[in-house]
């Protein structure tokens, strides 16, 4: 369901209130604008996929760490997917179930490990190094470390190589082939370890259930060579995230979560599992927009450029992996469309929102939208040319409140010596 569309005269809604109007209270642009409504459906399709079985639905806190929209999230019964202490911190503030997340990463610090074992989070192993490092923390918390082995599962996602996680070549999780001294080392640790899970991520914005239906079946396998080996409290089979979504909002056919989790439930049952499961972009991804001003329009050789206030400084993921955004009017515009690269201000020509798109030639200060940009957008915004961060406006029916303010000039500066 769509909380965030078009009326008939080409107006732009976000539930019940037309964006256009919050941007003349707002006044100053960009900012992010996210539906509540298209938030808690997201995490309810999630919900209702997994109806009828034991399962963690552990939200990607890395794909957009606004707190109020990950209160939303924590009081709906989400857990949370965790990458550093900084976001086990700010779980634990937003009302985050402790044992319901997962500290994940190849690059964990010691002070990080023991903050997850103090708080009894469940622990992704990595690598050989990071194992010793949970053993070193559980045992100066004097707290058995709950934890899964991320194993590599060697499936091509077919992604963009930077968000394909889950190959043989990959820098996260462990050498399957290694998997016995693994097991081994646990077992003689086993005063300060317990064994609970398997854990993969192939990658992101996947678009076929059957990637993750070939994962859970080769990580079934593991999970019955790791019982024989006498592991009885391997109860976590965790999927990892990586669902794409409808970026090019042509009504593609990407699969849905119950789509997802139906491909896999008999199987995860059968073998007596829970299952966790990572989701970052298909929670969060459609339910922002980064609401933008048209600061001029140029051309230059055979192109045709609208300049608008909104960069890669907020939106960095077409300058980063070649990414789709949808990007519209605001507001009902003429039916000659041309085509333009939609541009921000900032000095580089990696600068770009969209290119060769078709809009209607705006006017200076039209209202466009740059469209599902709810996940790895203000998470990834930087404040790159010593452009403050935007704020972020969240909308509940026909109310809108700012749940983080636009940075100041001040607040870029507080940190230096002056
Ligand atoms: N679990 C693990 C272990 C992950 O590494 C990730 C994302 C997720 C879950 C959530 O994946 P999602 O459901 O959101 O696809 N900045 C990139 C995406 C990087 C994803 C990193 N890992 C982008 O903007 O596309």
């Amino acid at each position: 369901k769509s909380y965030i569309g078009y009326d008939k005269q080409g107006f732009l809604w976000c539930e019940e209130l037309k964006v256009m109007d919050i941007l003349e209270s707002v006044g100053t642009t960009p900012f992010f604008l996210y539906s509540k409504a298209q938030l808690v459906s997201n995490f309810e399709s999630y919900l209702d996929a997994t109806k009828g079985m034991d399962a963690i639905i552990g939200y990607a806190i890395k794909a957009n760490n606004n707190l109020s929209l990950l209160r939303i999230l924590s009081s709906q019964g989400s857990g949370a997917v965790l990458v550093s202490g900084g976001e086990l911190m700010l779980a634990e503030k937003a009302g985050f179930d402790l044992h319901k997340t997962v500290l994940n990463g190849n690059g964990k610090t010691m002070s990080e490990i023991s903050l997850a074992v103090t708080k009894g989070c469940l622990i992704n192993v990595d690598s050989e190094f990071d194992l010793e490092h949970i053993i070193q923390a559980s045992k100066q918390v004097g707290k058995k470390a709950r934890i899964l082995i991320r194993i590599n599962p060697d499936i091509d996602p077919q992604v963009h190589p930077y968000i394909s996680t889950g190959l043989a070549n990959s820098k996260f999780g462990i050498r399957n082939t290694h998997l016995k001294w693994f097991l081994d080392r646990i077992k003689q640790e086993q005063d300060n370890l317990v064994l609970v899970g398997v854990h993969c991520h192939l990658g992101s914005t996947i678009r076929q259930v059957k990637i993750f239906k070939d994962a859970a079946t080769i990580m079934l396998d593991f999970v019955s060579v790791i019982r024989k080996a006498g592991f009885h409290d391997l109860h976590y089979l965790n999927i990892g995230g990586g669902l794409g979504i409808d970026y090019e909002r042509q009504g593609d056919a990407i699969p849905t979560p119950g789509e997802l989790v139906a491909s896999i439930r008999e199987k995860v049952k059968e073998a007596q599992l829970t299952l966790i499961i990572e989701p970052g972009r298909s929670i969060i991804g459609n339910t922002g927009m980064l609401v933008s001003r048209v600061i001029g329009v140029k051309s230059n050789g055979n192109k045709e450029f609208i300049v608008i206030d909104g960069s890669m400084a907020e939106v960095i993921r077409p300058s980063l992996y070649d990414a789709f955004h949808w990007i519209g009017m605001i507001t009902p515009n003429s039916e000659e469309l041309s085509k333009f690269d939609v541009v921000g201000p900032i000095c580089e020509s990696a600068d770009f929102l969209g290119k060769d798109r078709k809009l209607p030639r705006p006017e200076e200060g039209n209202g466009m939208a740059i469209m599902d940009t709810g996940a790895y957008c203000y998470a990834m915004a930087s404040n790159y040319n010593m452009r403050p961060k935007p704020a972020e406006i969240l909308v509940d029916g026909k109310q809108w409140k700012y749940i983080r303010r636009r940075e100041t000039f001040e607040d870029m500066m507080h940190l230096c010596d002056q």
